[in-house]
């Protein structure tokens, strides 16, 4: 019996990345959970494989129906559109995806998590709500994580995600920005060597977990990690892929919170950004996502200058 495996997010870059790592493992049925199984994004998708169910993370009717039969669900939700930045609705709709997944008996349920901020940054930055957050978009992902600990003692994996390549795409924010005499300025406020990972990473780690199930994974947090490199780092791989003078500064976390609301960025957007580029300068992000774990999982794990060349032609808008 091949087993079913539930994937939150599907029509999305992690879930996509999930879906599609589970495809190339193969030997499983996948059942892709969108809002809207008739969208393009979602239709493409579908095969013999793959079948599309509608579940929305805030109808827990729904959820249930979604994850029947389901022996494994990877779990992911959307901070930034879905919850509209709002932390106590990312926790809801996280709590959501574990009670479903209680109620119907899935063995293995995998999160994608971040971690609390808050005994890093709490001492010296203000909270940014009233639950005392100080990355609400870490946080409260690590809330969900303790509520399903507790939910799912015993069938819990937690999977860390580094910063996404894809963030460096043209227009998704820490993308190089063309100067006046020609070259190119990364400016973004960490210095801290961080992880970073391609989203099909994310999820061909997911699906080794998955196929691993909760014999081997059970009660884990598992990093993902393809690259640990600063800012200046990554400048000099734009420069060495495309040629082109790139560069990177790092201003104080505060003046480029108040920088980027200058450019039109919403001010809580601005200061969770500001506050988890400083928790990066604190605590090192790459302790939760040892390379050399991802690399054992995912011996072909892409590092930066290898997702910058596979992903050449999205960068001609910027380079040429
Ligand atoms: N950018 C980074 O460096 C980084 C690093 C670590 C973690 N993260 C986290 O990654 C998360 C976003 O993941 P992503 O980039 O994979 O998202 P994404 O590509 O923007 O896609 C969002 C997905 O969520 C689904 N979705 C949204 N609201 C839903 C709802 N109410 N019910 C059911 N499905 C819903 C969408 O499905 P439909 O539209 O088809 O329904 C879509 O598949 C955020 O929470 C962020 O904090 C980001």
């Amino acid at each position: 019996m091949s087993k079913l495996i539930g994937v939150c997010g599907a029509t999305g870059k992690q879930g996509g990345g999930v879906l599609a790592a589970l495809q190339r493992i193969g030997g499983f049925k996948l059942r892709a959970l969108t809002r809207n199984p008739a969208s393009p994004s979602s239709t493409k998708l579908a095969g013999p494989d793959v079948e599309l169910v509608k579940a929305d993370f805030d109808d827990p009717v729904s959820l249930r129906e979604a994850f029947k039969g389901c022996d494994a669900v990877f779990g992911v939700t959307d901070f930034w559109v879905a919850c509209g930045g709002d932390g106590d609705r990312e926790l809801q709709q996280g709590k959501n995806l574990v009670d479903a997944a209680k109620a119907e008996g899935v063995k293995h349920f995998v999160w994608s998590s971040l971690e609390d901020t808050r005994p890093a940054l709490a001492p010296s930055r203000q909270p940014l709500d009233s639950k005392g957050r100080t990355v609400p978009h870490f946080d409260a992902k690590s809330e969900v994580e303790a509520y399903l600990r507790e939910q799912l003692p015993t069938a819990w994996t937690c999977v860390y995600p580094s910063v996404f390549y894809e963030n460096l795409l043209p227009g998704a924010g820490m993308d190089p920005q063309p100067q006046p005499d020609g070259s190119f300025l990364i400016a973004q406020p960490c210095q801290a060597k961080m992880s970073w990972n391609a989203t099909a990473d994310i999820g061909n780690v997911a699906a080794a977990v998955i196929a691993g199930g909760p014999a081997a994974f059970a009660g884990k947090r598992v990093g993902v990690n393809g690259e640990e490199a600063t800012l200046a780092d990554v400048a000099a791989a734009f420069s060495k892929v495309f040629g082109k003078k790139v560069a990177a500064v790092t201003p104080p976390h505060d003046d480029w919170a108040q920088m980027v609301v200058g450019f039109g960025v919403p001010e809580p957007v601005a200061k969770d950004l500001a506050n988890m580029f400083l928790f990066y300068d604190t605590v090192d992000m790459r302790q939760l996502r040892p390379l050399s774990e991802t690399k054992r999982l995912v011996p072909g794990v892409l590092g930066l200058e290898a997702w910058l060349e596979q992903n050449r032609a999205k960068f001609a808008p910027l380079f040429g």
